[in-house]
């Protein structure tokens, strides 16, 4: 009977074991996982059109090579995504209906543009460098399907994280110019990278829940830090500031400490306000549109296909 299930349930997640789609779990863990997955999933495809905008303008074949599979990787994160997200019972379709009209969220980071070709190396190191902070744990989220993407994803995301870091190594061993357009590109991707990370903690809506369900295995604020401290050295290795006055090591915490990034703005960003959502929806709106052909052409092959099979 349901107190039984419920007490299974329970049981596999104080075990830190996997829930599977057959087994019975609270709707209010189903609904908050694809809620997750497909804001997951939403970001990684959106996440395409800011790199996007430099494929053809890359400054050499070998970059232009490097950022073609990048963002043909970020098309496949988002498919495995769908598809875990399909095992809780919803379509693609109308996850990709909420996300065209507003029902649904993606990544705030994707709504700043990238206005450089430094950005191609900046989202690289912080943007994928947060994603890997994020997602590594995701690994061990106690829905299976999830996990099980997120370890595919998290080592194609190590590569995006280094090509990133090795370009802007290169154009910081290049003339002034191309140094002042990195530090130009950290200064204005650094904040935006730290809010990828959610809110803080007293902020947060759905961590104590998160956490409680085993779906979130650190808090939003912890792997902000962890980003920041992994980060720093890197900077300093790569011959760049970091614009927050107030960062500087704390012996007694052996962490860094750090200003406070501006929740105005990524309330902002995440309610619609930000410099590119409504054209980066209004993409793949289009992108959506123009494809029907190929889904409907897609689906009364597979239709033929079965009759086929039953004459
Ligand atoms: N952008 C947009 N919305 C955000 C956000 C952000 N950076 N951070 C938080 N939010 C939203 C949340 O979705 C929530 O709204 P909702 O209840 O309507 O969904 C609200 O703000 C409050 O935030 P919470 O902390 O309560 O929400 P979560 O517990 O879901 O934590 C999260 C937010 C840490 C982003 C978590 O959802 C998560 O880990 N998601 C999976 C990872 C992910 O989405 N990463 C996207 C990065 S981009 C990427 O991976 C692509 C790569 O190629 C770079």
């Amino acid at each position: 009977d349901e107190r039984e299930l419920e007490a299974s349930f329970e049981r596999t997640i104080a075990h830190n074991d996997r829930i599977e789609p057959r087994d019975w779990m609270p709707d209010a863990y189903r609904n908050s996982l694809i809620r997750q997955i497909a804001q997951h999933a939403h970001s990684e495809i959106i996440g395409m059109q800011p790199e996007a905008n430099w494929i053809t303008r890359a400054p050499s074949l070998r970059r232009k090579a490097i950022l073609l599979a990048k963002v043909q990787d970020e098309a496949g994160h988002g498919l495995y995504l769908y598809s875990a997200c399909e095992t809780l019972g919803v379509s693609r379709d109308d996850l990709t209906r909420r996300l065209i009209e507003g029902r649904q969220k993606y990544s705030s980071i994707f709504n700043y543009p990238t206005l450089s070709y430094a950005d191609v190396g900046t989202i690289g190191w912080l943007v994928d460098g947060a994603a890997i902070c994020n997602q590594v744990p995701l690994c061990r989220t106690s829905y299976g399907p999830y996990g099980r993407a997120m370890i595919r994803i998290c080592k194609e995301e190590s590569f995006h994280q280094r090509q990133g870091y090795e370009l802007l190594t290169t154009m910081m061993r290049g003339t002034d110019e191309q140094r002042a357009l990195v530090q130009e590109s950290v200064d204005r991707f650094w904040w935006p990278a730290l809010m990828m990370f959610g809110p803080s903690d007293e902020q947060s809506a759905n961590t104590e829940q998160s956490m409680a369900w085993g779906i979130k295995r650190h808090t939003n604020d912890e792997l902000r830090q962890r980003f920041v401290d992994m980060t720093v050295p890197q900077a300093q290795a790569l011959g760049v500031t970091l614009p927050d006055p107030d960062l500087v090591w704390n012996e007694e915490r052996g962490a860094y400490d750090f200003g406070t990034p501006d929740w105005d703005e990524f309330w902002a960003v995440v309610k619609g306000d930000g410099p590119c959502n409504a054209q980066r929806v209004a993409h793949r709106r289009r992108a959506w549109d123009e494809g029907a052909w190929v889904r409907e052409a897609a689906t009364a092959f597979a239709a033929s296909q079965q009759t086929s099979e039953v004459r």
